[in-house]
């Protein structure tokens, strides 16, 4: 329904191309029945945190995914679920979740979620803010759930952001350790699959966890998320097609949810800054075009000065080569020479592997393994997922690679030149 605003007329004009456009919010959080799509992941989360509506103690799980698959959304309505199946049997429950890309200290976690028991019960003794450490926060935590609840569970999202993660242990231990007999189910989040490498063994064990993988959304599913808002729109103003053309495009690049949802949202926006009645394919296109260049900045933004090189490297032989795909050495070669050039020390070509699967595994290059014959053995072959120059913007944007070399002076070891470029396409 369109929000009037009071009697004022100077409010009251109807947006041409908007009805609920907050539907379509990067931080919007559809209602349930908005969720389409995820019904086994939703089944396999439920699965692990399930048996605390029934009093018994839930599993820990871990979940992966690259960006926009729905995985805070998914636990998160899981988890509310969950509580609420459990106080329909009389089973004192709670759910609390952390971003730990804010709380990334195990201080700032752990008074969050003191913080936050404290809040949801009457709890009357005092929780400083300041100037106390994680043991006291503990003490809080054991002695609130100790009090208030059977069980509970708590989400934390984008774990990998955390300084160290001892807080995995000592809510896995709790119980043993007996600090309290509330069960604890612990909902990791992470979009790196590495994470659990770098996780001591000692934290590992003990958080003894189920993993799940939350996939890509596919053009069909990507549609139906967007079917389900297309009330953000006016009646009429989408046109035929351009629903299906924005998921197609996006499930072909990353299969992001949030993103296929800003696409539209921008082609909207496109449409009604050029004053036109309807949102056509042509709007969508330019908006793809706008929100990639977008994707790739903000993937790029935490990767390591080699992961943006390496990046560079392959963008580079894409561009002055004649083929799409590289070997990681051909990469490491090139790598290493612009290293030279902007006097970094390059890492091993064995590092820089593990670089470019973080990478892959981000959506910004695909990796494929090939077998090379049967004297050659397999080798991985590399391709980049966008255009080239959206790459070399974005890498280019990191003020601390200083100025870096441009293509075409880049010579190969026998001293011929390795092809040329137009420097212009990548200002
Ligand atoms: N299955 C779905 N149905 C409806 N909307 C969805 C679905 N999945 C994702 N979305 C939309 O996309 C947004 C992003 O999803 P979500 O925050 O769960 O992604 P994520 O996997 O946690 O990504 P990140 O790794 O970037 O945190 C959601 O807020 C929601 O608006
Ligand atoms: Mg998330």
């Amino acid at each position: 329904m369109t929000e009037q605003a009071g009697g004022d007329p100077l409010f009251q004009s109807q947006d041409p191309i908007f009805n609920r456009k907050e539907l379509l919010h990067v931080g919007h959080v559809p209602e349930e029945d908005r969720i389409v799509g995820r019904d086994d992941e939703i089944q396999s989360v439920a699965a692990e945190i399930g048996a605390i509506t029934r009093g018994d103690p839930p599993n820990n799980v871990m979940i992966y995914g690259k960006t926009g698959t729905g995985k805070s959304l998914i636990s998160r309505h899981v988890a509310t679920r969950a509580r609420d199946a459990a106080e329909d049997n009389e089973i004192d429950c709670d759910v609390l979740y952390v971003d730990c890309s804010e709380a990334n200290t195990e201080t700032r976690a752990t008074r969050q979620l003191a913080l936050s028991l404290a809040d949801q019960t009457s709890y009357d003794d005092h929780i400083p803010v300041r100037g106390v450490g994680t043991m006291e926060y503990y003490q809080h935590i054991w002695s609130i759930l100790e009090e208030f609840f059977d069980s509970v569970i708590v989400i934390l999202d984008e774990i990998d952001k955390l300084d160290n993660s001892n807080i995995l242990m000592q809510l896995s231990r709790a119980r043993e350790a007996r600090k309290t007999d509330t069960y604890i189910g612990v909902i990791g989040i992470s979009n790196k699959v590495q994470y659990r490498e770098t996780l001591d063994e000692r934290i590992d064990s003990s958080f003894g966890h189920r993993e799940l993988f939350f996939h890509p959304y596919d053009a069909a599913q990507l549609r139906e998320i967007m079917r389900n808002r297309e009330d953000a729109f006016q009646p009429d103003v989408l046109e035929d097609g351009t629903i299906e053309l924005c998921a197609a495009l996006a499930a072909k690049k990353h299969g992001d949810a949030r993103k296929a949802i800003e696409i539209l949202k921008e082609a909207g926006e496109l449409a009604r800054r050029t004053t036109s009645e309807a949102v056509s394919e042509r709007h969508i296109k330019q908006a793809q075009e706008v929100a990639e260049i977008n994707r790739i900045e903000e993937l790029t933004s935490g990767a390591t000065v080699h992961a943006k090189l390496a990046l560079y490297a392959l963008a580079s032989c894409i561009v002055t080569g004649d083929r799409e795909t590289y070997k990681t050495r051909e990469i490491y070669e090139r790598y290493a020479d612009i290293c030279e050039l902007v006097a970094t020390d390059p890492i091993t070509e064995n590092g820089l592997y593990r670089q470019l699967k973080e990478q892959a595994f981000l959506g910004v290059i695909e990796s494929e393994k090939t077998g090379g014959g049967r004297s050659q053995g397999s080798y991985l072959l590399h391709r980049l997922v966008t255009d080239p120059k959206h790459i070399v913007k974005a890498v280019r944007r990191d003020d601390s690679l200083g100025e870096l070399p441009p293509y075409d002076k880049l010579t190969d070891t026998d001293g011929s030149t390795r092809g040329r470029v137009d420097l212009s396409t990548f200002s």
